[in-house]
């Protein structure tokens, strides 16, 4: 099938998905935020007052939630290369996560460690399954850099990976880093998507 009717087909999928009308009708961004209060589902991992750091944030379904459960005294700064509409007590940063100015402004806005860095960074999708499989963990490891940078000892780190090359040896390299590692598919996840989602907890420095 052409570029045009798997893009008409994704449109009539979109529109039909329980997800997308669920955050619709609960006036969330995206259908993204199902993935995420999944993946935090009985781990009560986002307290009130804590500190977060979002990498990937836009169009902000994940900062809706967290800036809900982390309540006025909580501080989130949220990062993308596209801009996102504002939200009561996110502090947004335009900008590539990869670059050390950015990563300055990070660290200068985050008003000390953070408890919890999570990252749903996606790649802009070629097609092509090894090139996308790369970028994917390439963005996957970055961010692993990222948040050894600013998490407090015991914080959390949940990030997107894609199933394929590179998964196992990073999820094993997680595992010296964190006290417990899982690895998740939340139902939201699209079934036919490699996507999944590793929930690490306990950093240890
Ligand atoms: C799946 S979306 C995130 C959705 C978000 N979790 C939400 O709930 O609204 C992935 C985002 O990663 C961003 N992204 C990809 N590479 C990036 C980079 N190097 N620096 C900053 N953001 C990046 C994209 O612009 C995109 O908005």
């Amino acid at each position: 099938m052409g570029k045009k009717g798997s893009s008409g087909r994704w449109l009539q999928e979109h529109r039909k998905d329980e997800y997308v009308l669920q955050a619709q009708r609960e006036g969330y961004r995206c259908r993204a935020v199902y993935k995420l209060l999944e993946l935090l589902e009985r781990d009560q991992m986002i307290k009130r007052g804590q500190r977060i750091l979002d990498l990937g944030a836009a169009p902000g379904g994940w900062c809706q939630v967290a800036s809900k459960l982390l309540g006025p005294e909580g501080q989130i700064v949220a990062v993308d290369l596209l801009e996102m509409e504002p939200i009561e007590g996110v502090t947004f940063i335009k900008g590539d996560f990869r670059e050390d100015e950015v990563l300055e402004r990070i660290l200068s806005s985050l008003q000390g460690e953070a408890n919890l860095v999570m990252s749903d960074l996606a790649p802009n999708i070629s097609g092509i399954r090894s090139v996308d499989q790369s970028r994917c963990m390439y963005l996957a490891e970055l961010a692993l850099d990222c948040a050894a940078k600013v998490l407090t000892p015991g914080g959390s780190f949940v990030t997107k990976l894609f199933h394929g090359e590179g998964f196992d040896l990073y999820v094993k390299n997680s595992r010296s880093m964190f006290s417990q590692v899982k690895v998740k598919k939340p139902r939201a996840s699209r079934s036919r998507s490699r996507e999944t989602y590793m929930v690490a907890r306990g950093y240890e420095v």
